[in-house]
Protein backbone atom coordinates (compact mmCIF):
# COMPACT_ATOMS: atom_id res chain seq x y z
CA UNK A 1 0.00 0.00 0.00
CA UNK A 2 2.30 2.58 -1.10
CA UNK A 3 0.75 4.87 -3.49
CA UNK A 4 2.86 8.22 -3.00
CA UNK A 5 0.27 10.80 -2.17
CA UNK A 6 0.44 14.75 -2.07
CA UNK A 7 0.29 16.20 1.34
CA UNK A 8 -2.39 18.12 2.14
CA UNK A 9 -2.41 21.42 2.33
CA UNK A 10 -2.71 21.77 5.91
CA UNK A 11 -1.54 18.35 7.27
CA UNK A 12 -3.38 17.15 10.91
CA UNK A 13 0.43 16.93 13.14
CA UNK A 14 0.83 21.20 11.99
CA UNK A 15 -1.43 21.83 15.11
CA UNK A 16 -2.60 18.62 16.24
CA UNK A 17 -2.97 18.11 20.40
CA UNK A 18 -1.95 14.56 21.15
CA UNK A 19 -2.20 12.69 24.07
CA UNK A 20 0.59 10.28 25.29
CA UNK A 21 -0.28 6.68 26.51
CA UNK A 22 2.10 5.52 29.07
CA UNK A 23 0.69 1.91 28.07
CA UNK A 24 1.27 -0.26 31.29
CA UNK A 25 0.16 2.63 33.57
CA UNK A 26 -2.75 3.87 31.13
CA UNK A 27 -5.78 1.31 31.70
CA UNK A 28 -5.51 -2.31 32.64
CA UNK A 29 -7.65 -4.84 30.29
CA UNK A 30 -6.75 -8.38 31.32
CA UNK A 31 -6.25 -7.55 35.33
CA UNK A 32 -2.64 -8.46 35.25
CA UNK A 33 -1.87 -4.92 37.35
CA UNK A 34 -0.65 -3.92 34.24
CA UNK A 35 -2.03 -1.16 31.29
CA UNK A 36 -2.39 -3.10 27.89
CA UNK A 37 -4.39 -2.47 24.80
CA UNK A 38 -7.74 -4.05 25.46
CA UNK A 39 -7.27 -1.48 28.85
CA UNK A 40 -6.55 1.35 25.87
CA UNK A 41 -9.32 -0.04 23.60
CA UNK A 42 -12.50 0.39 26.62
CA UNK A 43 -11.07 4.02 27.27
CA UNK A 44 -10.73 5.92 23.81
CA UNK A 45 -13.95 7.56 24.27
CA UNK A 46 -12.95 8.96 27.15
CA UNK A 47 -9.98 10.32 24.72
CA UNK A 48 -12.44 11.95 22.11
CA UNK A 49 -14.24 13.15 25.21
CA UNK A 50 -11.70 14.75 26.43
CA UNK A 51 -10.78 16.65 23.07
CA UNK A 52 -7.81 16.05 21.95
CA UNK A 53 -6.51 14.61 18.01
CA UNK A 54 -4.99 12.13 18.39
CA UNK A 55 -2.86 9.60 21.01
CA UNK A 56 0.71 8.38 20.90
CA UNK A 57 1.35 5.45 22.24
CA UNK A 58 4.89 3.64 24.03
CA UNK A 59 6.84 0.84 22.98
CA UNK A 60 4.07 -2.19 22.90
CA UNK A 61 6.46 -4.46 21.25
CA UNK A 62 7.70 -7.66 22.66
CA UNK A 63 10.54 -6.73 25.44
CA UNK A 64 12.03 -7.95 28.63
CA UNK A 65 10.93 -4.24 30.34
CA UNK A 66 14.27 -3.72 31.42
CA UNK A 67 13.64 -0.41 30.21
CA UNK A 68 9.77 0.17 30.34
CA UNK A 69 9.50 -1.27 26.90
CA UNK A 70 12.40 0.97 25.41
CA UNK A 71 14.31 -2.37 25.01
CA UNK A 72 12.66 -4.05 21.89
CA UNK A 73 13.27 -7.80 21.55
CA UNK A 74 11.08 -7.56 18.32
CA UNK A 75 9.69 -5.12 15.90
CA UNK A 76 7.40 -6.68 14.18
CA UNK A 77 4.61 -7.74 17.19
CA UNK A 78 3.26 -7.05 20.25
CA UNK A 79 4.37 -8.12 23.63
CA UNK A 80 1.84 -10.46 25.09
CA UNK A 81 1.30 -8.24 28.69
CA UNK A 82 0.35 -5.64 26.43
CA UNK A 83 -1.75 -8.04 24.05
CA UNK A 84 -1.73 -9.15 20.60
CA UNK A 85 -1.45 -7.35 16.69
CA UNK A 86 -5.26 -8.09 16.29
CA UNK A 87 -5.44 -5.69 19.65
CA UNK A 88 -3.61 -3.08 17.78
CA UNK A 89 -5.42 -3.31 15.00
CA UNK A 90 -8.15 -2.93 17.17
CA UNK A 91 -7.57 0.21 18.83
CA UNK A 92 -6.46 1.82 15.08
CA UNK A 93 -9.48 0.85 13.90
CA UNK A 94 -11.72 2.25 16.67
CA UNK A 95 -9.12 4.70 17.11
CA UNK A 96 -10.34 6.00 13.34
CA UNK A 97 -13.52 5.93 13.95
CA UNK A 98 -13.27 8.04 17.01
CA UNK A 99 -11.27 10.63 15.05
CA UNK A 100 -8.32 9.69 17.00
CA UNK A 101 -4.89 9.66 14.95
CA UNK A 102 -2.48 7.23 16.21
CA UNK A 103 1.31 7.30 16.45
CA UNK A 104 3.63 5.04 18.36
CA UNK A 105 7.30 4.87 19.81
CA UNK A 106 10.12 3.99 17.23
CA UNK A 107 13.25 2.32 19.29
CA UNK A 108 15.97 2.18 16.64
CA UNK A 109 19.38 3.84 18.67
CA UNK A 110 18.97 0.74 19.93
CA UNK A 111 17.66 -3.06 20.49
CA UNK A 112 17.28 -5.30 23.74
CA UNK A 113 19.93 -7.72 24.75
CA UNK A 114 17.74 -9.98 24.32
CA UNK A 115 17.08 -9.54 20.66
CA UNK A 116 17.67 -12.43 18.12
CA UNK A 117 20.51 -10.13 16.32
CA UNK A 118 22.04 -9.34 19.77
CA UNK A 119 22.24 -12.43 20.34
CA UNK A 120 23.40 -13.79 17.48
CA UNK A 121 26.07 -11.19 17.78
CA UNK A 122 27.30 -12.79 21.20
CA UNK A 123 27.32 -16.27 19.57
CA UNK A 124 29.54 -15.31 16.27
CA UNK A 125 33.01 -14.41 16.07
CA UNK A 126 34.71 -10.40 16.04
CA UNK A 127 34.40 -8.91 13.24
CA UNK A 128 31.53 -11.17 11.92
CA UNK A 129 28.49 -9.03 10.26
CA UNK A 130 26.67 -10.22 13.23
CA UNK A 131 28.79 -8.28 15.16
CA UNK A 132 28.49 -5.65 12.55
CA UNK A 133 25.53 -4.61 13.41
CA UNK A 134 26.21 -3.35 16.64
CA UNK A 135 29.58 -1.04 18.13
CA UNK A 136 31.66 -3.79 19.27
CA UNK A 137 35.24 -3.12 19.79
CA UNK A 138 38.36 -4.61 21.23
CA UNK A 139 38.72 -3.30 25.34
CA UNK A 140 42.36 -1.03 25.85
CA UNK A 141 44.82 -1.61 28.12
CA UNK A 142 47.49 -4.71 28.38
CA UNK A 143 44.51 -7.31 28.74
CA UNK A 144 41.84 -5.03 26.94
CA UNK A 145 39.91 -5.10 30.21
CA UNK A 146 39.61 -1.10 29.76
CA UNK A 147 36.76 0.38 27.98
CA UNK A 148 37.28 1.24 24.37
CA UNK A 149 36.54 4.65 24.19
CA UNK A 150 35.92 6.94 27.36
CA UNK A 151 32.20 7.74 26.44
CA UNK A 152 29.30 7.88 28.87
CA UNK A 153 25.73 6.28 29.22
CA UNK A 154 22.95 8.58 29.83
CA UNK A 155 21.90 6.19 32.59
CA UNK A 156 25.23 6.62 34.52
CA UNK A 157 29.04 5.12 33.82
CA UNK A 158 30.44 4.46 30.76
CA UNK A 159 28.60 3.44 27.90
CA UNK A 160 30.76 0.24 27.49
CA UNK A 161 29.91 -3.48 29.05
CA UNK A 162 31.89 -6.30 28.57
CA UNK A 163 30.97 -9.56 26.65
CA UNK A 164 32.52 -13.31 27.61
CA UNK A 165 33.14 -14.69 24.19
CA UNK A 166 31.48 -18.45 23.07
CA UNK A 167 35.00 -19.64 23.97
CA UNK A 168 34.16 -18.70 27.87
CA UNK A 169 37.08 -16.41 27.65
CA UNK A 170 36.56 -12.46 28.28
CA UNK A 171 36.19 -10.81 25.13
CA UNK A 172 34.90 -7.62 23.24
CA UNK A 173 32.86 -4.39 24.62
CA UNK A 174 29.85 -2.93 23.22
CA UNK A 175 28.63 0.42 23.21
CA UNK A 176 25.52 1.30 25.07
CA UNK A 177 24.18 4.50 25.33
CA UNK A 178 21.73 3.81 28.02
CA UNK A 179 21.44 0.59 29.75
CA UNK A 180 23.87 -2.15 29.32
CA UNK A 181 20.53 -4.11 28.45
CA UNK A 182 19.90 -1.48 25.21
CA UNK A 183 23.04 -2.12 23.04
CA UNK A 184 23.46 0.45 20.69
CA UNK A 185 22.60 0.15 16.58
CA UNK A 186 25.14 0.22 14.17
CA UNK A 187 23.36 2.46 11.45
CA UNK A 188 26.74 2.48 9.49
CA UNK A 189 25.31 -1.03 8.54
CA UNK A 190 23.76 -1.85 5.31
CA UNK A 191 21.63 -4.70 6.79
CA UNK A 192 20.64 -2.57 9.77
CA UNK A 193 19.25 0.28 7.45
CA UNK A 194 17.29 -2.39 5.42
CA UNK A 195 15.47 -4.10 8.25
CA UNK A 196 14.65 -0.68 9.77
CA UNK A 197 12.72 0.05 6.23
CA UNK A 198 11.03 -2.69 6.60
CA UNK A 199 9.82 -2.28 10.02
CA UNK A 200 8.83 1.16 9.02
CA UNK A 201 6.91 -0.04 6.11
CA UNK A 202 5.28 -3.08 8.42
CA UNK A 203 4.03 -0.38 10.88
CA UNK A 204 2.68 2.23 7.99
CA UNK A 205 0.96 -0.54 6.16
CA UNK A 206 -1.03 -1.48 9.06
CA UNK A 207 -2.75 1.88 9.50
CA UNK A 208 -0.13 3.86 11.93
CA UNK A 209 -0.54 8.20 11.48
CA UNK A 210 2.97 8.23 12.41
CA UNK A 211 6.07 7.24 14.54
CA UNK A 212 7.88 8.82 17.71
CA UNK A 213 11.41 9.07 16.81
CA UNK A 214 13.09 7.34 20.62
CA UNK A 215 16.55 9.22 20.59
CA UNK A 216 16.94 10.41 17.28
CA UNK A 217 19.83 12.88 18.05
CA UNK A 218 22.03 9.68 18.98
CA UNK A 219 21.63 7.45 15.74
CA UNK A 220 24.97 8.32 14.22
CA UNK A 221 28.54 7.78 15.65
CA UNK A 222 31.63 9.74 14.41
CA UNK A 223 33.65 7.12 13.01
CA UNK A 224 36.65 5.85 14.41
CA UNK A 225 34.41 6.58 18.02
CA UNK A 226 37.61 8.44 18.91
CA UNK A 227 37.35 9.59 22.81
CA UNK A 228 36.07 13.22 24.03
CA UNK A 229 37.95 13.81 27.39
CA UNK A 230 34.54 12.07 28.91
CA UNK A 231 35.13 11.12 32.80
CA UNK A 232 33.40 8.27 33.92
CA UNK A 233 31.75 10.47 36.45
CA UNK A 234 30.25 12.80 33.93
CA UNK A 235 26.59 13.53 33.44
CA UNK A 236 25.49 12.82 29.61
CA UNK A 237 24.42 16.44 29.10
CA UNK A 238 22.97 16.42 25.70
CA UNK A 239 21.55 19.87 25.70
CA UNK A 240 24.72 21.12 26.01
CA UNK A 241 26.84 19.43 23.82
CA UNK A 242 27.72 20.33 20.18
CA UNK A 243 30.47 18.34 17.89
CA UNK A 244 30.05 15.70 20.44
CA UNK A 245 31.54 12.31 18.80
CA UNK A 246 28.25 10.30 20.02
CA UNK A 247 25.41 12.70 19.31
CA UNK A 248 23.91 14.76 16.98
CA UNK A 249 26.68 13.68 14.54
CA UNK A 250 26.02 15.03 11.13
CA UNK A 251 25.47 11.23 9.48
CA UNK A 252 21.96 11.24 11.65
CA UNK A 253 20.69 13.38 8.91
CA UNK A 254 21.33 10.69 6.23
CA UNK A 255 19.21 8.15 8.36
CA UNK A 256 16.06 10.56 8.94
CA UNK A 257 15.80 11.45 4.83
CA UNK A 258 15.83 7.65 3.97
CA UNK A 259 12.65 7.45 6.80
CA UNK A 260 11.23 10.19 5.35
CA UNK A 261 11.15 9.33 2.10
CA UNK A 262 9.30 6.09 2.77
CA UNK A 263 6.42 8.32 5.15
CA UNK A 264 6.58 10.16 1.90
CA UNK A 265 5.46 7.09 -0.32
CA UNK A 266 2.34 6.81 2.03
CA UNK A 267 -1.15 8.37 1.18
CA UNK A 268 -2.63 10.14 4.48
CA UNK A 269 0.07 12.87 5.95
CA UNK A 270 2.07 9.63 8.01
CA UNK A 271 4.49 11.57 10.38
CA UNK A 272 7.36 11.29 12.33
CA UNK A 273 7.84 13.73 15.66
CA UNK A 274 11.37 13.08 17.06
CA UNK A 275 12.59 12.92 20.69
CA UNK A 276 16.08 15.53 19.71
CA UNK A 277 17.70 16.18 22.20
CA UNK A 278 20.30 19.02 20.90
CA UNK A 279 21.83 22.11 21.91
CA UNK A 280 18.58 24.73 21.39
CA UNK A 281 16.65 25.45 18.78
CA UNK A 282 19.09 26.31 15.82
CA UNK A 283 20.11 22.71 16.23
CA UNK A 284 16.92 21.30 16.18
CA UNK A 285 15.84 23.32 13.58
CA UNK A 286 17.89 21.03 11.54
CA UNK A 287 16.32 17.97 11.52
CA UNK A 288 13.18 19.71 10.48
CA UNK A 289 14.47 20.49 7.21
CA UNK A 290 12.08 19.63 4.42
CA UNK A 291 13.02 16.17 3.76
CA UNK A 292 14.11 14.88 7.32
CA UNK A 293 11.14 15.05 10.26
CA UNK A 294 7.92 16.65 10.17
CA UNK A 295 7.94 17.83 14.19
CA UNK A 296 10.31 17.73 16.83
CA UNK A 297 9.47 17.72 20.52
CA UNK A 298 10.23 21.13 22.30
CA UNK A 299 11.85 20.14 25.37
CA UNK A 300 13.36 23.64 26.03
CA UNK A 301 9.86 24.91 27.23
CA UNK A 302 9.07 21.54 29.30
CA UNK A 303 11.99 22.53 30.79
CA UNK A 304 12.29 26.79 31.42
CA UNK A 305 11.32 27.97 34.29
CA UNK A 306 7.83 29.73 34.88
CA UNK A 307 9.53 33.35 34.53
CA UNK A 308 7.51 35.63 31.71
CA UNK A 309 11.23 36.55 30.09
CA UNK A 310 12.44 32.73 29.98
CA UNK A 311 9.04 31.43 28.72
CA UNK A 312 9.32 34.89 25.92
CA UNK A 313 12.72 34.15 25.05
CA UNK A 314 12.06 30.21 24.81
CA UNK A 315 8.96 30.53 22.60
CA UNK A 316 10.57 33.25 20.35
CA UNK A 317 14.08 31.44 19.78
CA UNK A 318 11.68 27.96 18.72
CA UNK A 319 9.44 29.96 16.54
CA UNK A 320 12.30 32.04 14.38
CA UNK A 321 14.54 29.02 14.11
CA UNK A 322 11.60 26.60 13.07
CA UNK A 323 9.92 29.19 10.71
CA UNK A 324 13.57 28.98 8.97
CA UNK A 325 12.57 25.57 7.90
CA UNK A 326 8.96 25.65 7.43
CA UNK A 327 8.25 23.34 10.26
CA UNK A 328 5.33 23.83 13.30
CA UNK A 329 6.42 23.70 16.93
CA UNK A 330 5.68 20.98 19.02
CA UNK A 331 5.02 21.73 22.95
CA UNK A 332 4.89 19.72 25.76
CA UNK A 333 4.78 20.08 29.88
CA UNK A 334 5.40 16.79 30.84
CA UNK A 335 6.41 12.93 29.80
CA UNK A 336 7.34 9.42 30.97
CA UNK A 337 10.74 10.43 31.99
CA UNK A 338 10.57 13.57 33.71
CA UNK A 339 8.81 14.82 37.20
CA UNK A 340 5.42 15.52 36.90
CA UNK A 341 4.56 19.67 36.21
CA UNK A 342 2.36 20.11 38.93
CA UNK A 343 5.32 18.62 41.21
CA UNK A 344 7.73 21.19 39.24
CA UNK A 345 5.50 24.23 39.30
CA UNK A 346 4.74 24.00 43.08
CA UNK A 347 8.52 24.40 43.85
CA UNK A 348 10.66 27.53 44.58
CA UNK A 349 13.08 26.75 41.41
CA UNK A 350 10.24 25.61 38.42
CA UNK A 351 12.61 24.77 36.16
CA UNK A 352 14.42 21.66 34.54
CA UNK A 353 17.27 20.17 35.70
CA UNK A 354 16.89 21.35 39.31
CA UNK A 355 19.84 23.27 40.80
CA UNK A 356 21.87 21.36 43.73
CA UNK A 357 21.43 20.01 46.48
CA UNK A 358 19.35 16.89 45.30
CA UNK A 359 17.29 15.03 46.18
CA UNK A 360 13.90 17.41 45.34
CA UNK A 361 12.78 20.11 47.53
CA UNK A 362 9.66 20.23 49.10
CA UNK A 363 6.33 21.02 46.51
CA UNK A 364 3.13 23.24 47.12
CA UNK A 365 0.66 20.93 45.48
CA UNK A 366 -1.73 23.69 45.29
CA UNK A 367 0.47 25.93 43.83
CA UNK A 368 1.93 23.16 41.34
CA UNK A 369 -1.84 22.72 40.01
CA UNK A 370 -2.67 26.50 40.12
CA UNK A 371 0.40 27.26 37.94
CA UNK A 372 -0.07 24.21 35.73
CA UNK A 373 -3.49 25.60 34.80
CA UNK A 374 -1.78 28.91 33.72
CA UNK A 375 0.56 26.79 31.67
CA UNK A 376 -1.93 24.91 29.92
CA UNK A 377 -3.84 28.05 29.07
CA UNK A 378 -0.17 29.17 27.63
CA UNK A 379 0.91 26.14 25.67
CA UNK A 380 -3.11 25.44 23.80
CA UNK A 381 -2.65 29.06 22.96
CA UNK A 382 0.81 28.70 21.45
CA UNK A 383 0.98 27.98 17.32
CA UNK A 384 1.79 24.20 16.81
CA UNK A 385 1.00 20.95 17.91
CA UNK A 386 0.69 20.32 21.69
CA UNK A 387 1.29 16.53 23.56
CA UNK A 388 -0.57 15.67 27.39
CA UNK A 389 1.07 13.20 29.14
CA UNK A 390 -1.38 11.31 30.84
CA UNK A 391 -2.51 11.89 34.22
CA UNK A 392 -1.71 15.16 33.98
CA UNK A 393 -5.39 16.20 32.81
CA UNK A 394 -6.32 15.22 36.06
CA UNK A 395 -3.29 16.79 38.17
CA UNK A 396 -1.64 14.02 39.34
CA UNK A 397 1.83 14.93 40.99
CA UNK A 398 4.64 13.04 40.93
CA UNK A 399 4.60 10.05 43.44
CA UNK A 400 7.98 10.63 45.19
CA UNK A 401 7.40 8.29 47.68
CA UNK A 402 7.74 4.88 45.93
CA UNK A 403 9.10 2.18 48.42
CA UNK A 404 12.42 1.26 47.14
CA UNK A 405 11.35 -2.33 46.52
CA UNK A 406 8.98 -1.53 43.77
CA UNK A 407 11.10 1.02 41.59
CA UNK A 408 12.04 -0.83 38.55
CA UNK A 409 13.81 2.21 36.31
CA UNK A 410 16.92 0.89 35.32
CA UNK A 411 19.09 4.34 36.09
CA UNK A 412 18.08 3.13 39.97
CA UNK A 413 20.84 0.00 39.13
CA UNK A 414 23.06 1.92 37.15
CA UNK A 415 23.06 4.73 39.58
CA UNK A 416 24.01 2.37 42.99
CA UNK A 417 20.55 3.11 43.89
CA UNK A 418 21.09 6.73 44.28
CA UNK A 419 19.23 8.17 41.77
CA UNK A 420 15.41 6.71 41.78
CA UNK A 421 14.80 7.54 38.00
CA UNK A 422 11.79 7.82 36.65
CA UNK A 423 8.73 5.71 38.18
CA UNK A 424 6.73 8.47 40.06
CA UNK A 425 5.55 9.76 36.78
CA UNK A 426 4.60 6.29 35.82
CA UNK A 427 1.81 5.60 38.45
CA UNK A 428 -1.08 3.72 36.89
CA UNK A 429 -4.10 6.37 36.54
CA UNK A 430 -7.20 6.28 38.82
CA UNK A 431 -9.65 5.75 37.01
CA UNK A 432 -12.65 5.19 39.74
CA UNK A 433 -12.53 6.58 43.35
CA UNK A 434 -12.68 3.23 44.96
CA UNK A 435 -11.17 0.21 45.01
CA UNK A 436 -7.46 -1.71 44.84
CA UNK A 437 -6.55 -0.18 42.34
CA UNK A 438 -8.84 2.87 41.82
CA UNK A 439 -10.48 1.29 38.92
CA UNK A 440 -6.96 0.92 37.13
CA UNK A 441 -7.29 -2.84 36.72
CA UNK A 442 -11.02 -5.02 36.93
CA UNK A 443 -11.46 -7.02 40.21
CA UNK A 444 -8.98 -7.17 43.49
CA UNK A 445 -5.46 -6.76 41.45
CA UNK A 446 -2.64 -4.19 42.57
CA UNK A 447 -1.22 -2.00 40.01
CA UNK A 448 2.10 -2.52 39.24
CA UNK A 449 2.99 0.56 40.85
CA UNK A 450 1.09 1.70 44.30
CA UNK A 451 -1.22 4.53 44.13
CA UNK A 452 -1.47 7.34 46.58
CA UNK A 453 -4.44 6.88 48.37
CA UNK A 454 -5.12 10.55 47.73
CA UNK A 455 -5.72 10.18 44.07
CA UNK A 456 -9.34 8.55 44.80
CA UNK A 457 -10.42 12.75 44.86
CA UNK A 458 -8.15 12.69 41.82
CA UNK A 459 -9.66 9.89 39.59
CA UNK A 460 -11.86 10.28 36.95
CA UNK A 461 -14.86 8.94 38.18
CA UNK A 462 -14.73 11.81 40.93
CA UNK A 463 -13.28 14.87 38.84
CA UNK A 464 -16.30 13.91 36.44
CA UNK A 465 -18.46 14.73 39.65
CA UNK A 466 -16.47 17.63 40.69
CA UNK A 467 -17.53 21.28 39.17
CA UNK A 468 -14.01 23.16 38.44
CA UNK A 469 -11.87 20.28 38.11
CA UNK A 470 -8.69 19.37 36.72
CA UNK A 471 -10.37 17.09 34.22
CA UNK A 472 -13.33 19.94 33.29
CA UNK A 473 -10.89 22.71 32.86
CA UNK A 474 -8.59 20.69 30.59
CA UNK A 475 -11.90 19.79 28.45
CA UNK A 476 -12.76 23.28 28.44
CA UNK A 477 -10.03 24.67 27.33
CA UNK A 478 -9.69 22.02 24.50
CA UNK A 479 -12.89 22.87 23.16
CA UNK A 480 -12.36 26.34 23.31
CA UNK A 481 -8.97 26.12 21.42
CA UNK A 482 -10.95 24.42 18.50
CA UNK A 483 -13.73 27.06 18.31
CA UNK A 484 -11.51 30.17 18.78
CA UNK A 485 -7.99 29.55 17.88
CA UNK A 486 -7.22 29.46 13.66
CA UNK A 487 -3.82 26.93 13.34
CA UNK A 488 -2.90 29.54 11.08
CA UNK A 489 -2.79 32.54 12.84
CA UNK A 490 0.56 34.22 14.00
CA UNK A 491 1.88 35.01 17.43
CA UNK A 492 2.54 38.77 18.07
CA UNK A 493 3.76 39.45 21.57
CA UNK A 494 1.74 42.15 23.75
CA UNK A 495 3.87 43.76 26.43
CA UNK A 496 1.71 44.01 29.70
CA UNK A 497 4.46 44.82 32.31
CA UNK A 498 6.94 43.13 34.48
CA UNK A 499 5.99 39.09 35.06
CA UNK A 500 3.43 39.24 32.17
CA UNK A 501 3.00 36.98 29.52
CA UNK A 502 1.00 38.53 26.80
CA UNK A 503 0.66 37.07 23.21
CA UNK A 504 -1.86 37.67 20.78
CA UNK A 505 -3.15 34.82 18.15
CA UNK A 506 -5.86 36.30 16.09
CA UNK A 507 -8.55 37.16 17.93
CA UNK A 508 -7.05 35.43 20.84
CA UNK A 509 -5.20 37.28 23.68
CA UNK A 510 -3.45 34.96 26.03
CA UNK A 511 -2.15 36.05 29.26
CA UNK A 512 -0.41 34.69 32.11
CA UNK A 513 0.42 36.73 35.01
CA UNK A 514 3.74 35.86 36.94
CA UNK A 515 4.12 39.16 39.10
CA UNK A 516 3.06 39.33 42.21
CA UNK A 517 0.22 42.35 41.65
CA UNK A 518 -3.08 41.12 40.26
CA UNK A 519 -4.02 42.12 36.84
CA UNK A 520 -6.82 43.75 35.18
CA UNK A 521 -8.05 40.75 32.55
CA UNK A 522 -9.26 43.44 29.77
CA UNK A 523 -11.37 41.83 27.35
CA UNK A 524 -14.20 39.07 27.45
CA UNK A 525 -12.85 36.29 29.24
CA UNK A 526 -12.92 32.86 27.48
CA UNK A 527 -11.47 31.11 29.55
CA UNK A 528 -9.21 31.60 32.96
CA UNK A 529 -7.63 29.16 34.80
CA UNK A 530 -8.82 30.48 38.18
CA UNK A 531 -12.39 31.76 39.49
CA UNK A 532 -12.35 35.23 38.62
CA UNK A 533 -13.37 36.65 35.17
CA UNK A 534 -12.20 40.30 35.46
CA UNK A 535 -8.74 39.86 37.53
CA UNK A 536 -6.04 37.66 37.19
CA UNK A 537 -4.43 36.61 40.35
CA UNK A 538 -0.64 35.77 40.56
CA UNK A 539 0.20 32.83 38.97
CA UNK A 540 -3.14 32.59 36.59
CA UNK A 541 -3.85 33.05 33.42
CA UNK A 542 -7.11 33.53 31.01
CA UNK A 543 -7.80 33.73 27.78
CA UNK A 544 -9.58 37.29 26.39
CA UNK A 545 -11.32 38.04 23.07
CA UNK A 546 -9.77 41.26 21.50
C1 LIG B 1 14.00 8.14 25.67
C2 LIG B 1 12.77 7.54 26.29
O1 LIG B 1 11.79 8.54 26.40
C3 LIG B 1 13.19 6.98 27.63
O2 LIG B 1 12.10 6.59 28.41
C4 LIG B 1 14.15 5.85 27.38
O3 LIG B 1 14.66 5.39 28.63
C5 LIG B 1 15.33 6.29 26.52
N1 LIG B 1 14.94 7.10 25.41
C6 LIG B 1 16.05 5.08 25.97
O4 LIG B 1 15.26 4.45 25.01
Amino acid sequence: MTGAAAPSERPWWRDAVMYQVYLRSFADGNGDGVGDLPGLRARLPYLRDLGVDGIWITPWYPSPMKDGGYDVADYCDIAPLFGTLADAKAVLGEARELGLRVIVDFVANHTSDEHPWFRAALAAAPGSPERDRYHFRDGTGPDGSEPPNDWISAFGGRAWSRITEPGGEPGQWYLHLFAPAQPDLNWDSAAVRADFATILRFWFDLGLDGLRLDAASGLAKEGGLPDHGFLAEDLFQPVNWVGSPLWDVEGVHDILREWRAIADGYPGDRMFVGEVVVNGPERLARYMRPDELHTTFNLDFLKSPLDADDLRRTISATLSAFDQVGAPATWTLSNHDETRHVTRYGREYTGVPLPPPWPSPPSDRELGARRARAMLLVMLALPGSVYLYQGEELGLWEVEDLPDSVIQDPVWESSGHTIRGRDGCRVPLPWAATGPSLGFSPGAVEPWLPQPAEWSAHSVESEDARPGSMLEFYRSALRVRRASLAPGDPLDWVDLGGGVLAFDRGPVRCVFNRSTDVVQADGTVLLASDASEELLAPDTAAWLLR
